[in-house]
């Protein structure tokens, strides 16, 4: 085993609590695309201020609509990863120590297995009523014509946190809780970039814990990290986890 991973493995090995935030790299390895990366990420063929908010919401909802059910319709598609899988099977054996924070809305750490999860910025599958507020399910994605609407008759928006909307404050209270109380926090398949969530590994570091970031690339958080394992989420965690 290489150092870092055996450094790694040591730091949660002693750890009774785990705080864990995950990214889109996390889901790469089921091919779903990444934010950033440059050829193959959503936002190099679409300006997420034309999709991704609620301007343009307002503006064109049937387009906004048509590219989250086409979205919906191939994270339902995907199978969750060993990453995935690794992070379920680490949350079984630590507990209640452990908590997953994923910035993803593609479901599939939950169809991977995992329980105590925060999905900060909302899910595919699910629509909010621009009414009442009610939160359901999408039907399966062969059966679903948006817009959805809602039992009150109004229409449903994607459940999911736009650019210049700000987290569920319950949401983000309870994250940053398990991360200020994590002894490690493992950062996994994120650029960091996006707050509040990039900053989440800082209240652990703030609080005397130590961070892991599993990325290939380097990151604006790699410098406070003990110790950064470079590859592929699905390749180093379940080593770094099993
Ligand atoms: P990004 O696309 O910004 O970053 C993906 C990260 O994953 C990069 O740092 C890659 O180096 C890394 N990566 C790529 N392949 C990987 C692999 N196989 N294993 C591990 N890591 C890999 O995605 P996020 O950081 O998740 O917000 O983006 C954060 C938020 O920005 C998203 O949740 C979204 C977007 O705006 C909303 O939709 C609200």
């Amino acid at each position: 085993m290489d150092p870092d991973t055996k450094a790694a493995r040591a730091l949660l090995g002693t750890a009774a609590r785990v705080a864990v935030l995950t990214g889109a790299g996390v889901s790469a390895e089921s091919g779903i695309p990444t934010f950033r990366d440059a050829m193959s990420g959503h936002w190099a063929r679409f300006r997420p201020e034309d999709l991704a908010s609620p301007a343009a919401y307002a503006r064109d909802p049937d387009t906004v609509w048509a590219w989250y059910a086409g979205r919906y319709r191939d994270v339902t598609a995907a199978q969750p990863n060993p990453a995935h899988a690794a992070l379920a099977a680490f949350e079984r054996r630590l507990g209640e120590g452990f908590l997953l924070a994923t910035q993803n809305v593609d479901g599939l750490h939950a169809r991977a297995g995992s329980e105590r999860l925060l999905e900060l910025h909302g899910n595919l599958g699910r629509a909010r009523c621009e009414v009442c507020g009610a939160v359901s399910a999408l039907p399966p994605p062969e059966a679903f014509e948006p817009p959805p609407r809602c039992g009150c008759g109004a229409r449903m928006r994607p459940h999911i946190v736009w650019f210049g909307e700000y987290l569920d404050p319950a949401v983000l209270d309870r994250a940053a809780a398990a991360f200020a109380a994590a002894d490690a926090a493992l950062v996994v398949g994120t650029s960091a970039h996006v707050h509040p969530a990039a900053g989440l590994a800082l209240e652990t570091l703030r609080a005397g814990g130590a961070v892991i970031e599993v990325n290939p690339e380097q990151t604006e958080l790699s410098p406070h990290a003990a110790v950064c394992l470079r590859g592929a989420a699905a390749a180093v965690l379940p080593a770094l986890l099993q």
